[in-house]
C-alpha cells in the first residue's frame, strides 16, 4: 500500500459490526504505516450530545429538527478547527468514519423526504466524499439479537420494524447515488475476520 490518506465511511444499520471494523481496520492500517484518526457521527461535540439526549428518550424533537441537526452535527465534525476531519485530512491521517452522510439519508430519509435529507447535506459532500462508502449489510432480525444482548438501553431508531425500513432506505440512496459516490457492500454476516480481510482487500485496490 502506498501512503496517500483516504477517508473511509462505514454504514450499515445499528449493530451491523461497523465499530468491530473500523477498529480492524485502523489497527491494520497502522501496522503498515499509516496515520489512523478514527472518528464517529453523532460526534461527541455539543450538537451531538443534544442528539444523543434526543436519542436515548431524555428530549423530544421533532424528526425535521433531528435531521436538521445532524447536518450541524456533520458541518462541524468535517470544520472545527480542534480535531476536524477536514484538519485530519490535511495533516496525512487516513480517516475513518463510523457513519456519514448516508446514515441520514437512510435513518432520517425513513421519517422525512429523502431528498430533502440529500439536499441538506449537499455542502458536506461537497467538502469531502468518502473514498469509500462501506456499507456492513445484515437482516435487521440480526442486528435486533445483537442489541438485545448487548445493551441496557435501546435507542429510537433501534427497532425491528424501523431497521427494516432504515435498511430499504440504504439501498434506495445507493441506488440514487450510484453514480457519484463509492459503494462497497460487505455480507455482515460473515465472521468479524473474513469481512475485515474482503475490506481490506477492496482498500488495497482502491490506493
Ligand atoms: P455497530 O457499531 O454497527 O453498532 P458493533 O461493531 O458494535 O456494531 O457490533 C455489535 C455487536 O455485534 C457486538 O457485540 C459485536 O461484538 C458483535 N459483532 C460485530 N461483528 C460481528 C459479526 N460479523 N458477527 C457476529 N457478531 C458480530
Ligand atoms: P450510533 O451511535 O452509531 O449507533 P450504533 O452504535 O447503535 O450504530 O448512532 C446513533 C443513532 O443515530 C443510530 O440509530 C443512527 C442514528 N443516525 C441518524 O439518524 N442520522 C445520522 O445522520 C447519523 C449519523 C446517525
Amino acid at each position: 500500500m502506498t501512503n496517500r490518506n483516504l477517508f473511509i465511511a462505514f454504514e450499515g444499520i445499528d449493530g451491523s459490526g461497523k465499530s468491530t471494523q473500523v477498529k480492524l481496520l485502523a489497527e491494520k492500517l497502522e501496522s503498515i504505516g499509516h496515520k489512523v484518526y478514527t472518528t464517529f457521527e453523532p460526534t461527541d461535540s455539543e450538537i451531538g450530545s443534544i442528539i444523543r439526549n434526543i436519542l436515548i428518550g431524555k428530549k423530544n424533537a421533532d424528526n425535521r429538527t433531528i435531521a436538521g441537526l445532524f447536518v450541524a452535527d456533520r458541518l462541524n465534525h468535517l470544520l472545527n478547527d480542534e480535531n476536524g476531519i477536514v484538519k485530519k485530512m490535511k495533516e496525512g491521517f487516513t480517516v475513518l468514519t463510523d457513519r456519514y452522510y448516508f446514515s441520514s439519508y437512510a435513518y432520517n430519509g425513513t421519517h422525512m423526504d429523502i431528498n430533502w435529507v440529500i439536499d441538506a447535506n449537499a455542502m458536506s459532500a461537497s467538502i469531502l466524499r468518502p473514498h469509500l462508502n462501506i456499507f456492513i449489510d445484515v437482516p435487521p432480525e440480526v442486528s435486533m439479537s445483537r442489541i438485545n444482548g448487548n445493551r441496557d438501553s435501546i435507542d429510537l431508531y433501534e427497532n425491528l420494524e424501523n431497521l427494516k425500513k432504515v435498511r430499504a432506505k440504504y439501498l434506495e440512496a445507493f441506488a440514487l447515488l450510484y453514480q457519484v459516490e463509492k459503494i462497497y457492500t460487505v455480507d455482515g454476516n460473515k465472521d468479524p475476520e473474513i469481512i475485515h480481510k474482503e475490506i481490506v482487500n477492496k482498500i488495497e485496490d482502491l490506493i
